[in-house]
């Protein structure tokens, strides 16, 4: 079973990848998490695999948030191997180590960690936009050539942590940075949809992974300030107007699309 959570589709392409290779059913995070706390039941020795993006050098809160809820059964490892992918368009810092500690809660252990570089969807700060598209495009070539070889790894059980997305000061940036980055940044107060370029499709509301979108009478988005926006920005890189704007953050930034990397997205 591979869970699974991407807001603009990178890391979906990643665990639709390995869970064909590895025969293994694909579960979506965010649309379980709509359901409410649920029981995932494992026939004997099957592999669990967690893939999701990073955010602030963190897992994404909402992976956080449906961790404390997750229910395995059985409750014990016994016989399981476990795995997680993480992507991210440059470094991770201590993403994995708070992931693994996460999942210790439950009484489970995180057999291997792989750490993937994919194109940055973050443009919430003044000096981030979007990669050019070569670069792109070599991150994607880079990552789809990797690849099989952390299918082979998982079906061979390997254990271990493999992550050169570390980064320099992993400490810094997952403790001190992220801790700043989920308190000022994670927020959707500077959303802002525009009425003239705005063509009222509702593309904003249907990618929205906590359904945190709701159109109004007049055809327009309205973020609901409820506190679960995870800032991921598919609203405003799905928008075919781009009518959707982070405050003055997104001006004159590029929008990313993962599927005209991913065809089969
Ligand atoms: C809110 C947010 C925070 C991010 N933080 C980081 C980060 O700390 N380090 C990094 O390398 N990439 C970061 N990124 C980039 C994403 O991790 C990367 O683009 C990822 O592949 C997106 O996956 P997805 O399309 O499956 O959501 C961030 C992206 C978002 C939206």
């Amino acid at each position: 079973m591979i869970f699974y959570l991407s807001c603009t589709g990178n890391t979906r392409y990643v665990a639709a990848h390995l869970a064909q290779a590895l025969g293994e059913s694909l579960v979506n995070v965010a649309e379980v998490w709509q359901q409410g706390p649920q029981e995932w039941q494992l026939s004997k020795d099957e592999v669990v695999g967690f893939c999701f993006p990073v955010h602030g050098w963190r897992p994404p809160l909402l992976i956080r948030r449906w961790m404390r809820e997750l229910r395995l059964i059985p409750a014990e490892q016994s016989g399981h191997y476990s795995f997680a992918v993480c992507t991210a368009g440059d470094t991770t810092g201590e993403t994995f180590d708070i992931f693994r500690a996460d999942l210790r809660e439950k009484g489970w252990n995180l057999d291997a960690m792989f750490s993937l570089r994919l194109p940055n969807t973050y443009v919430g700060l003044p000096f981030m936009d979007v990669d050019e598209r070569e670069r792109a495009q070599s991150k994607w070539n880079e990552t789809t050539a990797v690849l099989p070889k952390i299918v082979c790894d998982i079906k061979e059980r390997k254990s271990g942590t493999f992550d050169p997305l570390r980064g320099r000061w992993p400490r810094i940036n997952s403790r001190l940075l992220g801790k700043w980055f989920v308190e000022s940044l994670v927020t959707d107060e500077p959303f802002r949809a525009d009425a003239d370029l705005c063509s009222h499709c509702g593309h904003c509301a249907k990618v929205c992974p906590v359904q945190n979108i709701v159109m109004s009478e007049e055809g327009l988005p309205q973020w609901q300030h409820r506190d679960d926006c995870l800032t991921c920005f598919a609203c405003y890189h799905g928008c075919p107007q781009k009518a959707v704007a982070f405050g003055s953050r997104t001006k004159g930034k590029g929008q990313y699309r993962a599927n005209e990397f991913q065809k089969d997205l």
